[in-house]
């Protein structure tokens, strides 16, 4: 299996967009609060246009016979004056198709944007993974991601 690691462009939206829906539908269990695909899909090709677009952002593909079967979407967040750093990495999104998992993609796009975030003089990288997320937690854990905080909702 031959994969390339790239960065995204405009012209993978439509294979995207096919990869956004099994996502969605595999973050929806853990998350009540998201609309569904159907009814965000397309102010989401916009918003990923946009981050492909932007230099705050690194947006890679794992692209396997000219079909795209993964992605991995990073950026800067800027902090507050009561932080140390001025700014963060953040991992904002990260989804491999089931059959290419645990083959090593998402190591790879990370390896590939470490060296992005370290031109950028990030010194830390967050991300937010729900404790259901077997998938999510095993390869953060892998991967190096300490758990320091919890996020919690309150149902009203
Ligand atoms: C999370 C996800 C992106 C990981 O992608 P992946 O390409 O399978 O990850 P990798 O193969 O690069 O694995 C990275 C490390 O995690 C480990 N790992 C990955 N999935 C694992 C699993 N299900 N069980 C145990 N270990 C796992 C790998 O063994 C590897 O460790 P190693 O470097 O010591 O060998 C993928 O499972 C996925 O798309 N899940 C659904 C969407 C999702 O949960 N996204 C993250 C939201 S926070």
């Amino acid at each position: 299996m031959q994969v390339i690691i790239r960065q995204a462009k405009k012209t993978d939206l439509n294979q995207l967009m096919k990869l956004e829906s099994e996502y969605s539908a595999y973050v929806e269990q853990f998350y009540f609060f998201c609309k569904p695909f159907a009814e965000i899909k397309s102010a989401l090709r916009k918003f990923r246009l946009k981050q492909m677009e932007s230099k705050n952002f690194l947006f890679l593909v794992a692209e396997c016979n000219k079909q795209v079967i993964g992605f991995f979407i990073v950026g800067i967040k800027k902090n507050n004056s009561f932080f140390k750093d001025k700014k963060a990495g953040f991992i904002f999104d990260a989804f491999v198709q089931s059959k290419y998992r645990k083959k090593g993609l998402t190591k790879k796009m990370f390896n590939e944007s470490l060296i992005w975030f370290k031109k950028q003089r990030i010194n830390y990288i967050g991300l937010n993974v729900s404790p259901k997320n077997k998938f999510g937690l095993n390869a953060w854990q892998k991967l190096g991601f300490e758990e320091i905080n919890q996020y919690r909702v309150f149902r009203l």
